[in-house]
């Protein structure tokens, strides 16, 4: 052949390679409300901009039909392109070669172009579309997970690595995204499972709908598994580029920052938080008022929403937030809130992003529940993660800040670096009416008029810890300050903090509480 013909048969392979399995298959796709592997990622990068590798390996296997079923690029595709100009890895499973099952060669095509990104600090998206382990492979599709797995756990805290679902994920599957940062699951058309309904009814003979048990919201709101969800894939998509756009590319990078944002809507700030502690507030809106107009990106935010946690801008630099959220369950802390507090700090440790908390907290949750769940091992989690975390950390203590909550929710004593009070502030081991009930049970008893010893002993407690000052006045808080003044004064604490140098003593890693 000479070269003309040389390069048609090269662009003739190539268009082959846009049909996946076939169109008849691609248009299946399609009435599921789902894309082929190439849309989606032409739907996800800058136009033009991604480029494909292995786009010609094929599987090596001929039993149970396998020889029938060989299809240049196999299940997935994979390449690297630009999102918002920056640049990103992708893996996209191609569920009309195969149902995407996963095959050996789709292990040794995903595992290479997450090396590459591993190796060029390069964040990895895997767009997940599979009916799992390819069966007619046997253990070469086995060790390929195996492969994967470890490779996800390499990467793990040097680049951000993000799951986007878009189909099912069964089996095994799941343990690749469960070992990456962020998991994005759309609405309907995603599920995930350890044993999908068939296996169920096989072994216990319960019916169970797939959407409830492993559908997008059921593993946003109850098992956590998720962190964002979407009502398509053109929305779980979009999320996936906004996630982008507040992560750094990798572990020594800057988050990217964007022109400075005027501040929210801060003159409910002054008045928002109520000074009976009984009385609910929304503590988005201190966030709203305080961070980069319309910035704050909440991640996780239909589990345990007793807690907020989320990427917001601070004139224009990328901050992690974290709070308690009072209008839910008082801002209590329990199991899910931990779990989901611990993780989050831990990922923005990982990447050099500051936290800023905020804290309004009665506590740790009571109860036999909690306690038999484990409270104690998940607390501990909060804890580990402020303690162990060296980026700069300020926090906010907006009303509560009893006991052990106190202490774990990014306390100066566990290294924050500033801890400010707004004037609603209260710090004691307890609140009152607990302190008095434990200490002066006796007393009031014996009293002439108890309820009038008691509302005496509680005021009195009240004067004492309902205040900042006590705190204060000790260096336990850095300053009181005016809830109108905490953009301000975050601004210059995080200026002042920035090239802030802090380090764990050597140790081969630590042991968290898991
Ligand atoms: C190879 C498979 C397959 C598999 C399905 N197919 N599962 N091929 N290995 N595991 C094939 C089907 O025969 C079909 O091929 C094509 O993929 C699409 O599958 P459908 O069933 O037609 O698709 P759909 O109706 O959309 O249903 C999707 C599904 C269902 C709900 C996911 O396929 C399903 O329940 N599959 C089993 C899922 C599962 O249990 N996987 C776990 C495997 S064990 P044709 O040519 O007929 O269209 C595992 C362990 C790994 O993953 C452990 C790692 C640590």
């Amino acid at each position: 052949m000479n070269s003309d013909e040389l390069n048609a048969e090269l662009l003739r392979r190539r268009s082959a390679l846009s049909v996946g399995g076939g169109q008849a298959r691609i248009d299946e796709q399609h009435t599921k409300g789902k894309r082929s592997a190439r849309e989606r990622i032409a739907a996800m990068v800058d136009q033009g901009s991604f480029h494909e590798v292995d786009a010609f390996m094929t599987h090596r296997h001929s039993d149970f039909g396998l020889d029938e079923k060989r299809f240049a690029g196999d299940s997935v595709v994979v390449g690297f392109g630009l999102v918002d100009g920056r640049r990103v890895a992708i893996a996209a499973q191609d569920f009309t070669v195969i149902g995407g099952s996963f095959s050996e060669v789709q292990a040794q095509k995903v595992c290479k172009v997450l090396d590459l990104a591993l190796a060029s600090g390069v964040p990895f998206v895997s767009l997940n579309d599979s009916v799992g382990a390819r069966i007619q492979e046997g253990v070469w599709s086995l060790a390929g997970y195996s492969e994967l797995f470890w490779r996800n756990t390499q990467a793990s805290g040097v680049i951000p690595q993000i799951s986007v679902m878009l189909g099912p994920c069964a089996g095994g599957s799941v343990y690749s995204p469960g070992l990456t940062d962020f998991i994005i699951m759309t609405e309907g058309i995603s599920h995930m499972f350890i044993t999908g309904p068939e296996v169920i009814r096989t072994v216990t003979g319960e019916q169970v709908d797939p959407d409830t048990l492993g559908g997008a919201q059921a593993h946003a709101s109850i098992s956590g598994v998720a962190h964002l969800t979407a009502v398509d894939e053109a929305g779980a998509l979009a999320l996936t580029r906004r996630l982008l756009s507040y992560l750094p590319s990798n572990n020594v990078e800057p988050p990217p920052s964007a022109p400075p944002g005027g501040p929210g809507p801060a003159a409910v700030l002054d008045r928002l938080v109520p000074p009976d502690g009984t009385v609910a507030y929304d503590m988005h809106d201190a966030i709203a008022g305080i961070f980069d107009q319309d910035s704050f990106f909440e991640v996780h935010g239909s589990y345990a929403p007793n807690a907020l946690v989320g990427f917001a801008r601070l004139v224009g630099s990328v901050v992690g937030v974290v709070a308690n959220q009072p209008a839910y369950l008082a801002g209590v802390l329990d199991i899910n809130a931990s779990d989901k507090i611990a993780r989050f700090v831990r990922f923005c440790d990982c990447f050099g992003i500051p936290l800023v908390t905020f804290v309004d907290c009665p506590g740790f949750m009571p109860g036999t529940h909690q306690e038999h769940g484990g409270i104690i091992r998940h607390g501990a989690k909060i804890v580990y993660a402020y303690s162990e975390a060296t980026v700069p950390k300020v926090a906010i203590i907006t009303r509560k800040a009893y006991g052990g909550a106190y202490i774990v929710m990014s306390s100066k004593y566990i290294r924050t670096d500033l801890v400010y009070a707004w004037p609603t502030a209260e710090i004691a081991v307890m609140g009152a009416e607990g302190a008095v009930n434990i200490l002066y049970r006796r007393q009031i008893l014996q009293a002439a008029d108890p309820e009038t010893a008691r509302s005496e002993i509680v005021q009195q407690f009240r004067d004492r810890f309902g205040s900042p000052y006590a705190a204060a006045a000790s260096g336990h808080v850095d300053d009181v300050i005016l809830p109108g003044e905490t953009r301000a004064k975050l601004v210059a604490a995080l200026r002042f903090l920035s090239d802030k140098q802090a380090s764990l003593p050597p140790k081969k890693h630590g042991n968290i509480p898991l």
